[in-house]
Parts: structure tokens; sequence; C-alpha cells
């Protein structure tokens, strides 16, 4: 069993979480994900790495009550813990000195970009930080995102907080006036990735984006998690998480991602939500 060491909720239905896992946070590098299950008959939860720390152990995950297992997630509290915590999975992100690095954050992507804006700054980038949410009440970690960016833009969809606009409105405008950075990288809802994906085709910038799919065994047998990059079969737990965001089929990842919705209403039905 893996202890909640803290939780917080961040936000209306999201919650951060730190997780005693001494192994994971040892080896956890930014870009990686965990999977974990709340019980012994839960559904496997893949979850983005937020933050590690080494020294405590702990591993960050920030989540959104989106359905009857991660409300059933969100319902523990400090002190409680989950069935199992497997990690860290997947390809850690590229990190290297490219210059201009714009990372796009939209709602609860805003956790998984910040450890890697953290290390593109390490690694000596200027880092340009867009963060998105529907309204105010959804916004959260900008100060731990002004911390790792040297500039921070942060819009609202509704306007009730900084601007009125999204995410690839700001990425436009910055590109327009600012010039065009070396590497965008966007993490957020899929219709936001590949919005962005479309956009910075459209400049020639080399953009990753950051897939969280439906996954079970995450060692790339059971092809949950398939995706089609560039016309080859990808497996997101294994290949990825990140991938070239000009290059994946965002439709086929949509319709994937749907394609349990009538199971994921049947499971709130008997639960009475
Ligand atoms: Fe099974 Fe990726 S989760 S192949």
């Amino acid at each position: 069993m893996y202890q909640i060491v803290s939780k917080k909720t961040l936000a209306p239905a999201i919650h951060e979480y730190e997780i005693l896992a001494p192994k994971v946070a040892k080896k956890a590098r930014a870009g990686q994900f965990v999977i974990l299950r709340v019980d012994e008959d839960g559904e496997r939860i893949p979850l983005t790495i937020a933050d590690y720390n080494r020294e405590a152990g702990t591993i960050t995950v920030v989540f959104a009550e989106a359905g009857y297992s991660t409300g059933k997630l969100g319902k523990l509290e400090a002190g409680d813990a989950v069935q199992d915590f497997v990690g860290p999975l997947g390809v850690p992100s590229h990190v290297d000195k490219f210059g201009k690095v714009v990372m796009v954050a939209g709602g609860v992507g805003v956790a998984p970009v910040f450890p890697i804006a953290r290390a593109m700054k390490a690694a000596g980038n200027h880092v340009v930080g867009i963060m998105g949410a529907r309204s105010k009440d959804l916004i959260f970690w900008e100060q731990r995102m002004q911390e790792v960016c040297h500039q921070l833009l942060v819009t609202t969809d509704d306007g009730s907080y900084v601007r009125k606009g999204f995410v690839t409105d700001v990425l436009r405008q910055y590109i327009e006036e600012a010039g065009r950075p070396d590497l965008v990288m966007a993490i957020g809802p899929l219709p936001m990735m590949r919005a962005v994906a479309d956009l910075t085709r459209e400049y020639g910038i080399k953009t990753m984006v950051s897939l969280n799919s439906i996954m079970v065994d995450g060692t790339g047998m059971c092809g949950a998690c398939r995706v089609t990059v560039g016309g080859e079969t990808k497996f997101v737990c294994v290949d990825g998480p990140e991938f070239d965001g000009h290059l994946v089929d965002f439709a086929e990842q949509l319709m994937r991602s749907r394609k349990y919705k009538a199971e994921e209403q049947l499971a709130l039905n008997r639960a009475g939500c």
C-alpha cells in the first residue's frame, strides 16, 4: 500500500496528492508517469508525475475527478493509501539546450508541465509559460510556474482572470510579437494539444505533446494505449508519453478516448453518482 502523505484541493474537483513511494521517487524524471489503483478491483489510472522529492521519497500527482475511478480517488484523504503505485513509466522528456522554449499548459496540464519547465530552465533555456483554464477558479500553481518560467502568460476562456481567450490565442500573439521559439511543448486536453499543433505547423515550430491514454498494463503488451504517430503504431506507455505533435493522429486519439463512455456512465450509475 502507498500512503497519501498530503492532500490539497487546488480547485473544484482538482486535487494534489503527495504519495509515499521512495523507489519511484528515486528514479522519477520529468515527463514520466505512474499508474495507480485505488483498491484491488480498481481501474488503472495513469497520471503524469507533477513533482518528486527524492529525500522525502514522495511523488506528487494532480488529477481532476473526471469519472468513476478518479472520483473514488478524490475521496481519499491524507493518511489513506492506494493499493498500487507503479512507476516511473514512460520515456523522460528530452531536455536539452534548445534556446527559447514555450510550455503550453491547459487545465490540469499545468501539473505535468511544471517539472518539465523547471528542467528546461535548469538546462539553460529561456522558458515562456502559457497557462490557461476555463475560469479563474480552475487556475492553480501560478506561483510555482512563475518560479520556473522567465515569462508567464495566463488566460481564461471566460475572461474571469487576466485575459479572455484560449492558450492558442496567447501563443499566436506571442509568436507574432516575439518571433518563433525553438520548441513548443503542450500538455492538456486532446483538443487543446491538437489546436496548438495545428497552429505551430503554420509557423514550422517543432512541437511536442504529452498524451494521457487509456492504459492497462503500462508495459507495451496490451495495446490499450496505442496511437498512430507519423503513420506508425506506437504505444504511449513505452514509446511516449511525449510525441511530435505534428505527427500524432489526434482524430483517432479523440475517438479512442471516448471508447468507454458507455461503460463509464454505467459505473457512475451503479455508484449512484
Ligand atoms: Fe498496455 Fe500501453 S498500456 S500497451
